[in-house]
């Protein structure tokens, strides 16, 4: 069952010039969100706008989004004044596999806000992780950390190009599961990097969101058809997903 909440926001911080980190209080999300879900996130425009939960505080009740400014919805809440009370509806999703023991976490844009919540949740768990983030340049860096390989396109931080770059540096083993969340191209470029290692490997999907909840359609996308002679069918990325594997939805 899907539940909205009433939020305060507690906390707004600027992580780059135009990317917010907002903390909320909302102790039930905080509970039950696993890595990979999403919450859909009220503003004045006519639909709510989703975003990757990035973090949660249990024992203080709270959880963290961080809002890239593209556009009318996020700019607003990405300048929300501390104390305003937000409608957010989640978590939303299904979340990603964490069951291996090993995990290569890779992300690209603001797929580093869901990827950092499955890095902190595999972590505590006590898991291998290995975490490659891709940015364009040294502006855009944020949610880093000294351990993790950073990539960037202008070559001013890091490794030079794209996350490619990054993963070609790592001395795989046997049974890794590669998670990515970021731009479709990248997402592709891991998935077939994956591939070709004999890697498993999910991808999450950023489509347009209205309900969110798998009733508008809004957010279909293809994914390859189990019975034969069908092209493919459609699946809601709000409610399948947004985690897919690679290969499963048609990019
Ligand atoms: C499951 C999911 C998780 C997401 N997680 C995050 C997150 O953690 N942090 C974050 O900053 N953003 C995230 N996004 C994207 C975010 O929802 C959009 O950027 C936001 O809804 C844009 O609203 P707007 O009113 O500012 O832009 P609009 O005025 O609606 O659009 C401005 C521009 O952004 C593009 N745009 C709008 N929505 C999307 C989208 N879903 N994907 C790609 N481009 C879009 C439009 O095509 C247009 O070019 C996520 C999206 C989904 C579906
Ligand atoms: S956003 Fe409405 S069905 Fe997915």
């Amino acid at each position: 069952m899907n539940k909205e909440y009433s939020c305060k926001v507690l906390k707004r911080e600027m992580l780059t010039q135009d990317t917010a980190y907002l903390t909320i209080d909302c102790p039930e999300i905080a509970q039950k969100a696993i890595p990979g879900q999403f919450v859909n996130v009220s503003c004045s425009r006519f639909l709510k706008r989703p975003f990757g939960i990035a973090s949660t505080d249990k024992e203080n009740g709270t959880f963290n989004i961080g809002i890239k400014i593209v556009g009318g919805g996020s700019g607003e809440l990405a300048s929300i004044p501390e104390g305003t009370v937000i409608n957010v509806l989640g978590p939303l999703g299904n979340g990603f596999d964490l069951s291996s023991d090993s995990y290569i976490l890779v992300s690209g844009g603001t797929g580093v806000f869901p990827i950092n919540f499955a890095y902190e949740t595999l972590r505590a768990s006590g898991k291998d992780v290995t975490m490659v983030q891709g940015f364009r340049d040294k502006s855009q860096i944020c949610l880093t950390s000294d351990d993790y390989i950073v990539t960037t396109d202008s070559g001013d931080y890091g490794i030079k190009g794209t996350c490619i770059a990054g993963l070609d540096t790592i001395d795989l083993k046997k049974d890794q599961i590669v998670c990515c969340v970021g731009p479709v191209p990248m997402m592709k470029a891991v998935g077939s990097w994956a591939e070709a290692k004999r890697l498993k490997c999910y991808i999450s999907m950023e489509q347009r969101m209205a309900c969110g909840i798998g009733i508008c359609l809004v957010c279909v996308c293809k994914k390859k058809a189990e019975q034969e002679g069908v092209p493919f069918e459609h699946v809601r990325c709000c409610k399948d997903g947004p985690v897919f594997e690679y290969g499963e939805v048609i990019l």
